[in-house]
C-alpha cells in the first residue's frame, strides 16, 4: 500500500507548500531565529569563546545536518503531524508504530520552547520599541543619524533591562503581543499563515542582516572579536560545554522537536534533500556567525563581558548603539532584525503541536491553536514571573545542573540539553537502523557517495556521539571531572 498523499476518506485534503522555495524559505525562517541572534552569542559568551564555536559548528555538519535530511524525509514521507509520519515511516518499514513516541517527545518539547521563546521574543519588542521611539525623536530633532539614546549613562541603558524585568506587567503585555501574533499567523494557516509570513519577512531578514554587518565592519572592531570566536582553548571545552554546544546547534537547526517533521510533511510532490538540507544548516550556521562578528566587536569595543549572559545582547548593544554613527537607525533596525528572525520561528514552534492535535486528536486548526497558543503563553507567564515574584522558585532544584537557575533557564536548559539530543537519538536510531531502507533511498533522492556517508553519520555517528554527550553533560561524574 503506497499511500502518499496521507489522504483519509472525507477528508478535506491536508495543506501544503505553494513550492519548493516556500519550504526552504519557511524552513529556514524556522531555523534563524533567537537561537542564532541571541542564544548563540550569549552562550558562545559563556562559554569561553573559540573552542565552543568550533565544536558548535562541527555538531551542525557532523550531527545535524544529516539529522535535518533524516526529519524532512520523515515528514515528506509520513504527511502527517508528527506522530503520524513517524507512524507511517513504520508502518511503510513493517517496524513497530511505537517509534510514534519520539514524535510526541518532540511535540512536548517544542510547546515547552514556544512558551520562553515568546517571553525573549518580548523583551525584543520592548527594545524595539525603546530603540524606534528613539529613533522617532532622532528624527523629530531632525539629526537622523546621531547615536542612540543620548545623554544616557551605562548605568542607565543597562538598568532597562533590570526595570523590565522587576516589571511583571510590562513583560506580560510584550510576551501577550508577541504571542498573539505568533498565533494570529498559525491560526490561518500553512498558505495564507505561515508560507505568507515566510514570504514577506525573510527577505526583510537579510536584507537588514546584510546591511547592519556591512555596517558593522566599517564602524566595529572585529579583531579581537575574531580572535575570541575562533582561537580554540580546548582546555575549556567539558562536558558539558560539549552538552550545550550540541543543544545549541540542535535548537538552531530546529531539530530534535519534531520541527522539520512537521514542516516537511507539507512538502508536495518531489525534493532533493540533500540540497534542501545544505541550504538550511549553511543559512542557520552562517546567520549564528555572521551574529557573533555583529555583536563581540561592539562588546570589545566598549570593554564589556562577554559573559554576560543572557543579558548580553540588550544591555550591551545599546550602550554601544550610542556612540556610534547613526546608532539611532541602527539600533532600532538591529532589534527589528531580531523580531522578524523570532516571529518565523516562533511559528514554527506553535505549528508543531498544533499539527498534532489536528492530526491525532482531531481538532479544527483553530481550536488546536488556541488550546496549544493559550497554554503555551501560560507556561510563558509563570518564566516571565520567575524574574521577579517567583524568582526563589527552582523547578529542578534537586538537580545540581538546575539547582541555581530560575523558571525559564530551568525549561531552556531541559529542552536543550535533555529533550533535543533524547529526541535527536531516537530520530537517529529509527531512521538510521529501522526505516526500509528502498524508502530511504526513493524519498531523499540521495544515491552514491552522498547516501552512503550520510547512512553513516546517521546510522552510527550520531547516535553514538549524541549518546555520549546527552549522558557525559548530564553526568559528568562518569568521566571523573
Ligand atoms: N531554530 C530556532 C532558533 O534558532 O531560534 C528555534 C526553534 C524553532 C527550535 C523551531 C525548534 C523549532 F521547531
Amino acid at each position: 500500500m503506497v499511500a502518499s498523499s496521507g489522504l483519509a476518506e472525507g477528508k478535506t485534503p491536508r495543506e501544503g507548500w505553494s513550492s519548493r522555495s516556500a519550504f526552504i524559505l519557511a524552513a529556514v525562517g524556522a531555523a534563524v531565529g533567537l537561537g542564532n541572534l541571541w542564544r548563540f552569542p550569549t552562550l558562545a559568551g559563556e562559554n569561553g569563546g573559540g573552542a565552543f564555536v568550533l565544536f558548535y559548528v562541527g555538531c551542525v555538519f557532523l550531527l545535524g545536518l544529516p539529522l535535518v535530511v533524516s526529519e524532512i524525509f520523515i515528514g515528506r514521507t509520513g504527511q502527517d503531524d508528527a506522530a503520524g509520519s513517524i507512524r507511517k515511516v513504520a508502518e511503510k518499514s513493517g517496524v513497530s508504530k511505537a517509534w510514534a513516541g519520539f514524535g510526541l517527545l518532540g511535540v512536548i518539547a517544542a510547546f515547552l520552547i514556544l512558551s520562553f521563546y515568546s517571553v525573549v521574543a518580548g523583551w525584543v519588542l520592548y527594545y524595539v520599541g525603546v530603540l524606534g521611539g528613539d529613533f522617532l525623536g532622532a528624527i523629530g530633532s531632525g539629526d537622523l543619524f546621531r547615536g542612540a539614546l543620548p545623554g544616557e549613562s551605562q548605568e542607565m541603558i543597562q538598568g532597562r533591562m533590570g526595570d523590565l524585568f522587576a516589571n511583571p506587567w510590562l513583560l506580560l503585555a510584550m510576551h501577550a503581543i508577541f504571542m498573539g501574533v505568533t498565533f494570529t499567523i498559525v491560526a490561518r494557516g500553512i498558505g495564507s499563515g505561515i508560507e505568507t509570513a515566510a514570504t514577506v519577512l525573510m527577505p526583510m531578514f537579510f536584507i537588514l542582516l546584510v546591511g547592519i554587518t556591512i555596517y558593522g565592519a566599517f564602524v566595529g572592531n572585529l579583531t579581537e572579536a575574531v580572535a575570541f570566536l575562533f582561537t580554540p582553548d580546548w582546555s575549556k571545552l567539558t562536558p558539558q560545554v560539549m552538552n550545550t554546544a550540541l543543544g545549541q546547534a540542535l535548537f538552531s537547526l530546529s531539530l530534535g522537536v519534531a520541527g522539520l517533521i512537521t514542516y516537511g510533511s507539507y512538502i508536495k510532490g518531489s525534493a532533493g534533500l540533500g540540497p534542501t538540507s545544505v541550504t538550511i544548516a549553511f543559512a542557520d550556521t552562517g546567520v549564528a556567525l555572521i551574529a557573533g562578528l555583529m555583536i563581540f566587536p561592539i562588546v570589545f569595543a566598549v570593554g564589556l563581558d562577554p559573559a554576560a549572559g543572557p543579558t548580553l545582547v540588550f544591555q550591551t548593544l545599546p550602550f554601544a548603539f550610542q556612540t556610534m554613527p547613526a546608532g539611532a537607525l541602527i539600533g532600532f533596525l538591529f532589534f527589528v532584525l531580531v523580531l522578524v528572525a523570532a516571529v518565523t520561528s516562533s511559528i514554527s514552534l506553535l505549528e508543531v503541536p498544533v499539527a498534532w492535535g489536528i492530526g491525532e486528536m482531531g481538532w479544527s486548526r483553530p481550536k488546536s491553536t488556541m488550546i496549544f497558543g493559550g497554554s503555551a503563553f501560560l507556561v510563558g507567564v509563570a518564566c516571565l514571573l520567575g524574574y521577579n515574584v517567583w524568582s526563589d522558585v527552582r523547578l529542578l532544584g534537586f538537580w545540581s545542573l538546575f539547582a541555581e537557575t530560575d523558571i525559564l533557564d530551568t525549561i531552556d536548559g531541559f529542552t536543550g540539553k535533555v529533550m533535543l539530543p533524547l529526541g535527536a537519538f531516537f530520530t537517529a536510531i529509527f531512521v538510521g537502523w529501522r526505516a526500509d531502507r528502498k524508502l530511504v533511498e526513493e524519498m531523499t533522492g540521495l544515491s552514491g557517495f552522498w547516501l552512503s556517508l550520510w547512512r553513516f553519520l546517521i546510522a552510527w555517528l550520531c547516535p553514538l556521539a549524541v549518546g555520549f554527550i546527552l549522558v557525559t553533560g548530564l553526568f559528568p561524574e562518569i568521566l571523573g571531572s
